[in-house]
């Protein structure tokens, strides 16, 4: 039975532990020991993890695999990539080598700027706010000097700031809209930082201001935050190659197999059913490179979603055509990401994975992680098309079902020979191995 408990957060780690499999588990000393198994013996190590988060009772591991032969803008990378889903690595490392062949991968970052608001109430006549907002604007960003100063003398800072009415959406509701250019840094911290000093002076100036009326001095501001849609960061990355290079073996020509992945990705630009899974498939290189480098995710999918869906219904991130005989295929994304600040100077995974990829500018690493999505997405429907993907998908799923089974190496030998020429399932894999396992019991 759940219970609740008070002071939680001020227990020890191990209080803690004790308190969770006292509480939730019929063997408690096998969940403690599961716990621990997942622990660093390097105990710096293991406090730098303990320390990310709140509550760490132990750390999830999730597999970090290497796609190499990435030629992307003439130089080559192999991507790191932080991911459970089997497939996905061998499916960018194919859609690598393939592209290699033919030219590899152009990139460009198109923009960088990223938004951030204070959401703010104000009761009152709006060609006065103007009035007061023309007035304040400067000491609002010369009130964020300390905050600014670093960035600006990098090159970066706030670009600018807008008033915006939407009071007729809600009833005496008004932002400011900043933009900035956060350069090598994802730029959270930063964002966040000058919009409440906006915030604070813009109430506080408010009190002065002559020409507004008692209520109109009144300020509210409801939130300041940066907003993780970022139309205007953005990168583009492509393929493209002579149709007739787009054929590997006499099972398909290449124009047959370019109209065949043109239809296919024109079905995910009026089908919203089909374009998430289009782009989940998208999402499956990109995250995994996001996570790799200590970038957040969660950030990243919010606003390459809500990009997906600009034009009012959700369609495809990539796009392909024919012209002139050149087969092309493309992406345009909202990337932002950092490579310095965060979790990038702290865990060691990710400098090492910041330091496979040659150290790249936050610039860079949106062009690296646009190709890794645009590959992602060439294998999935080059085998959707093609062959269908369950017959690679279910051969690297069976190592998944043989390691439940805790299946030795000659069994997983023996299976692996077996299913290259039998359908694999769970079921089927299941009766194998039971039956291999009562052979050789006899
Ligand atoms: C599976 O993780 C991703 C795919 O479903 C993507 C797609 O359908 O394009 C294969």
């Amino acid at each position: 039975m759940s219970k609740t408990i008070a002071g939680f957060s001020k227990l020890s780690k191990s209080k803690k532990i004790d308190w969770i499999v006292d509480t939730y588990f019929s063997d408690a000393e096998d969940a403690k020991e599961i716990l621990k198994q997942y622990w660093n013996s390097n105990i710096k190590l293991q406090q730098l993890h303990d320390e990310f988060i709140e509550n760490t009772i132990t750390n999830y591991y999730l597999p970090l695999g290497v796609a190499p032969n990435f030629l992307i803008n003439n130089k080559l990378y192999t991507i790191p990539m932080a991911i459970e889903e089997s497939s996905v690595v061998a499916a960018a490392s194919k859609a690598a080598k393939f592209w290699l062949e033919r030219g590899g991968f152009k990139t460009k970052v198109i923009a960088t700027t990223k938004i951030g608001q204070v959401h703010f109430i104000y009761q009152g006549n709006f060609e006065k706010l103007k009035q007061f907002f023309t007035q304040v604007k400067s000491k609002l960003i010369d009130d964020t000097e300390a905050i600014t100063r670093n960035m600006k003398k990098r090159g970066g800072g706030i670009i600018d700031i807008e008033l915006r009415d939407k009071s007729s959406s809600i009833n005496n509701y008004y932002q400011l809209h900043a933009s900035f250019e956060t350069l090598d840094a994802m730029g959270a911290n930063f964002i966040n930082s000058c919009l409440e000093q906006f915030a604070k002076t813009f109430k506080q100036e408010a009190l002065q201001f002559a020409l507004f009326s008692k209520e109109e001095k009144q300020i509210d501001i409801v939130m300041s935050i940066l907003s993780n849609y970022v139309p205007d960061c953005l990168v583009r990355a492509e393929v493209s190659c002579p149709i007739e290079d787009l054929s590997e073996n006499d099972t398909i020509s290449g124009e047959d197999f370019a109209n065949k992945f043109i239809q296919a990705v024109n079905i995910a630009e009026i089908e919203p059913y089909r374009a998430v899974t289009h782009n989940k498939g998208v999402m499956n290189g990109i995250d995994a490179v996001v996570l790799a480098t200590g970038n957040d995710f969660r950030a990243v999918e919010a606003g390459v979603h809500a990009y997906a869906a600009r034009n009012g219904s959700y369609s495809s991130l990539t796009h392909a055509k024919i012209e002139n005989g050149i087969f092309t295929f493309w992406t345009e994304l909202p990337l932002a990401l950092g490579t310095v600040g965060g979790l990038t100077g702290l865990h060691p995974l990710v400098k090492l994975a910041l330091e496979l990829l040659h150290k790249p500018s936050a610039k860079e690493l949106m062009q690296i992680v646009a190709v890794a999505g645009l590959a992602q997405n060439f294998a999935a429907l080059r085998s959707l098309t093609t062959t269908g993907i369950q017959q690679g998908h279910m051969k690297m799923h069976l190592m998944n079902i043989l390691n439940q089974f805790e299946a030795n190496d000659d069994e997983k030998l023996a299976l692996t020979e077996h299913f290259k020429t039998n359908p694999v399932t769970h079921s089927a894999v299941t009766e194998a191995l039971t039956k291999l396992r009562s052979n050789s019991e006899k």
